[in-house]
């Protein structure tokens, strides 16, 4: 495990107040390219991430293209974008064989535009689906899941490099069941496999992931259910790349580091890769004032981030959006759930300011 150094720590005040009153040095220019300097000095995040052969990525959305520092440090700092909602049922198929790939585009046009790779998230997931599937029996719902998988895979097929073809379908708790609560638990366990078989047939090219959320750690009830879910699929046959550890972190609860690494090994040697696909880290529950939350913020980031680089076989790291002026957690129905916010849990102030955990997680990427 390591942290940020302390002179870094120290020093890092002061570079910031420095930039709160002196814009970065970005341009507005609609695309960047690879080659851009980071924004304070040194290279931009995926500049080091090209040195070490890994994917940055970031959450993004095109609701936000009309501000054009989102697009300049969007295409300088990245190489990689997972869609926020735009590729999610509700909002491609929102009625019933009545497709709407418009916003999905619009990002997989940044993406070529800047030279980036897509994560196409999510074909199936119980939540952002459309009222009309909860009254589908059984039957009619499994084919209208595939119906699905088919025409939003085929309609991206060479475009996106991955899919999370299955997303969140582990209950919380102790439990380590599948989802009860999920409109598609009426199929039976065997609609993760055949969610993965068409998602191959549509486009045999994608890697193909599990996404989920708090299973970083092995010893949990999600991680080891997770682990036998997905080891009982690779052992099926069923064409499955890897898992998305989410990483939604709670620096409450934070995961044990030595317990990520061994999870990321176990699944590694089940022959998938894994990766970081959803990181951020809420401060408002961290205690102090705000240059010790920003800190101890940067110090999660180089910390958690660091598992993940010194694990073979894990890929990259994408954040769940990358400024602080366009997270989940800015909506009080999901920030409730990590405390008293403002959270802040990502790289960039709402002025698109670099802020220490820019530089931890660019010190890690290059450190490691
Ligand atoms: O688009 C409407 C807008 O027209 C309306 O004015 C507004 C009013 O609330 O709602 C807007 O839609 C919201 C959408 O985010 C865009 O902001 C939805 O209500 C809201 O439910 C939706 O939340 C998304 C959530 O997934 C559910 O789909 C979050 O943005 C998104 O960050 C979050 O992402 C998930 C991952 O997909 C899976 N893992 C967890 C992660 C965080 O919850």
């Amino acid at each position: 495990m390591s942290s940020v150094p302390r002179l870094l720590l120290f020093t890092l005040p002061i570079v910031f107040a420095a930039c709160a009153s002196t814009p970065p040095a970005v341009s507005d220019a609609a695309s960047v390219g690879a080659d851009a300097q980071g924004p304070v000095g040194g290279p931009s995040l995926r500049e080091a991430a090209a040195a070490k052969g890994l994917l940055v990525g970031a959450a993004l959305s095109p609701s936000h293209f009309g501000e054009p520092l989102y697009k300049t440090v969007a295409g300088r700092e990245f190489n990689a974008l997972t869609p926020e909602n735009e590729m999610k049922w509700v909002n491609t198929e929102p009625q019933r064989g009545r497709f709407a790939f418009g916003p999905g585009d619009a990002l997989v046009q940044f993406a070529r535009d800047n030279d980036m790779k897509v994560r196409g998230h999510a074909l199936v997931w119980y939540q952002a689906i459309p009222s009309y599937l909860e009254a589908l029996p059984a039957d009619e719902l499994r084919t209208a899941m595939l119906d699905h998988i088919k025409a939003v895979a085929t309609h991206w097929k060479g475009q996106v490099y991955a899919w999370d073809v299955v997303n969140e379908a582990i209950e919380d708790g102790s439990s380590g069941m599948l989802r009860r609560t999920s409109v598609f638990a009426k199929l039976g366990p065997s609609y993760l496999d055949e969610a993965f078989r068409a998602a191959h047939e549509a486009d045999p090219e994608a890697l193909l992931f599990y996404n989920d959320y708090d299973g970083e750690a092995a010893g949990s009830a999600k991680s080891e259910a997770i682990f036998a879910l997905v080891k009982r699929l690779k052992e099926s046959g069923v064409p499955i790349s890897g898992v998305g550890l989410q990483s939604h972190l709670d620096p409450r609860r934070l995961p044990d580091y030595a317990a990520v690494k061994r999870n990321m090994e176990r699944l590694v040697s089940l022959g998938l890769t894994v990766n970081i696909s959803e990181l951020d880290v809420p401060v408002g529950a961290i205690d102090g004032d705000m240059a010790t939350k920003l800190g101890r913020q940067a110090e999660i980031y180089d910390s958690f981030v660091g598992t993940c680089l010194q694990t073979t076989g894990c890929t990259g790291v994408t954040l769940w959006g990358f400024t602080d002026k366009h997270s989940w957690l800015n909506i009080p129905e999901f920030a409730q759930y990590r405390g008293t916010g403002p959270h802040m849990p990502l790289l960039f102030d709402d002025a698109y300011n670099p802020k220490p955990s820019y530089v931890s997680l660019r010190t890690a990427i290059a450190r490691n």
